[in-house]
């Protein structure tokens, strides 16, 4: 076979962090002798970049890998690795429970993929999961795969020390590190000249960013302004941040950079200060109200989402209905919102007890879910016959007469767009709403 310009398929599941990954791979493997195709069936390697948060992440991977099976058959030279916090939680074992699998390379270990698909050529199973202490992939310049050519992602840092009680992260990641912020702006910058319009800076604690630049500390609000200074064309948004330190110097760095998006992804996981001690989240309800009122006072047009668990362990009725008051409170403008999934080696599994039903956290959630959906409505309500500037991103799948796009507050709008296309800048007045969408007509 032609070792050389080998094709290799990436299919990513999980965050925005391993998407970003993905196209660091993708670049690592390109500047080898490698192509990266979109042709799944044109492929000598799949690799699949994996999430490990909760269990049902980990079982959809599994029958991933169960139906890749029949594409082998019909083509055994393919061969597959798997990536990612499911590669770095499982290690070799996953060879040994998928015998389909034949490379495992944890998050630190991309740099190694062109000697492990030798290794694997040569007939060996291969497998790199060292974490390590300083690995960014700093001057990487990714790959941009299946992008819009509008909006991209920039890992900014890596890894985790918070511990959170249920969170797999800090053993799947590693240490927190920062990349150097020259890297970051030179990233944004390209990006900017080849006509990108968005940029979303990605880290698991944005806010923990810090560089020492010749003795002096460079944080994420100097970070996200230089950024926001490369042209006004150009939005940036970031994700995620930990209340516990969401500073006041980042809420006014928003504030002031009209092209930092108006949008707070503020994770709060429960509602309880007896869960958030449990979670060990280092923050109170107290403490959080105090973050969401200090956003609101500088920003009130500044859309937050959050994240929650529901039935973590100890979680009461009690402690769950202080989770519906805070969502009511807070008047959350969309939620991801989880049942609590244990994760082996975590604190949670060795030293707390997993003891809410399922059907207990079934309906906790549910609640939530239908409280969260009342709370979007609401705040989509509230914009119509208000008027926004929106980054078209493409045609409406609905109607190709259609253009769709976002304003600030990360809120898609939807609108009669002739004349007009992908990448420009537009004000749109909003007319009408649902739950999950604005719609609206451009202001002539
Ligand atoms: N079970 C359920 N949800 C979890 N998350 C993290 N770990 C778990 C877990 N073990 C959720 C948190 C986090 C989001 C990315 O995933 O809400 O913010
Ligand atoms: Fe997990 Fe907590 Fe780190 Fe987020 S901050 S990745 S929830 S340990």
């Amino acid at each position: 076979m032609d070792t050389n310009n080998r094709k290799i398929y990436i299919e990513t599941y999980g965050c925005q962090m391993n998407f970003s990954d993905s196209e660091i791979v993708g670049s690592i493997l390109s500047t080898h002798e490698y192509t990266i195709t979109d042709e799944i069936n044109e492929a000598d390697y799949i690799l699949i970049n994996t999430c490990a948060i909760r269990d049902n992440a980990e079982q959809r991977i599994r029958k991933r890998l169960r139906e890749l099976k029949a594409l082998q058959r019909k083509r055994p030279h393919l061969k597959i690795g798997v990536l990612g916090c499911m590669a770095e939680r499982l290690k070799d074992a996953l060879m040994e429970e998928e015998d389909n699998v034949s490379l495992v390379a944890g998050p630190d270990a991309y740099r190694s993929l062109p000697s492990l698909l030798k290794e694997v050529d040569s007939g060996h199973k291969a497998a790199n999961v060292l974490l390590s202490e300083e690995e960014t992939y700093g001057e990487i310049d990714p790959v941009r795969l299946g992008s819009n050519g509008i909006s991209a992602f920039i890992s900014i840092m890596r890894g985790c020390e918070n511990f959170c009680a249920y969170c797999v992260v800090p053993y799947t990641r590693g240490r927190e590190r920062s990349r150097d912020p020259k890297t970051i702006v030179d990233e944004a910058r390209r990006l900017f000249e080849k006509g990108y319009k968005e940029v979303t800076l990605l880290g698991q604690n944005v806010n923990s960013y810090r560089w020492d630049e010749s003795g002096t500390m460079v944080t994420f609000p100097q970070l996200i302004s230089r950024v926001a200074e490369i042209n006004p064309q150009l939005r940036v948004r970031y994700s995620t941040s930990h209340p516990k330190d969401l500073s006041d110097e980042l809420i006014e760095a928003m504030a002031t950079h009209d092209n930092i998006c108006k949008c707070i992804h503020l994770p709060v996981q429960s509602g309880s200060n007896h869960m958030l001690k449990a979670m060990n989240r280092k923050y109170t309800v107290e403490w959080y109200m105090d973050r969401i009122e200090a956003i609101r006072r500088r920003m009130p047009d500044c859309a937050i989402t959050t994240d929650v668990i529901a039935g973590f362990c100890g979680e009461t009725e009690d402690d769950h209905l202080q989770t519906l008051e805070l969502f009511r409170k807070v008047g959350y403008d969309y939620s991801f919102m989880f049942k609590y999934s244990m994760r082996p080696n975590t604190y949670a599994h060795k030293y707390l007890n997993d003891n809410v039903s399922e059907e207990e956290k079934t309906r906790r959630l549910e609640e939530i879910i239908k409280l969260q959906g009342e709370l979007s409505l609401e705040s989509y309500r509230r914009d119509v016959g208000k008027r926004f500037e929106v980054l078209v991103e493409g045609t409406s799948k609905r109607n190709k007469a259609q253009l769709f796009g976002r304003n600030s507050q990360n809120k898609v709008i939807v609108f009669d767009g002739e004349g007009h296309s992908k990448g420009e800048y537009i004000t749109v007045e909003v007319t009408d709403c649902t739950s999950a969408t604005l719609i609206g007509h451009i202001v002539k």
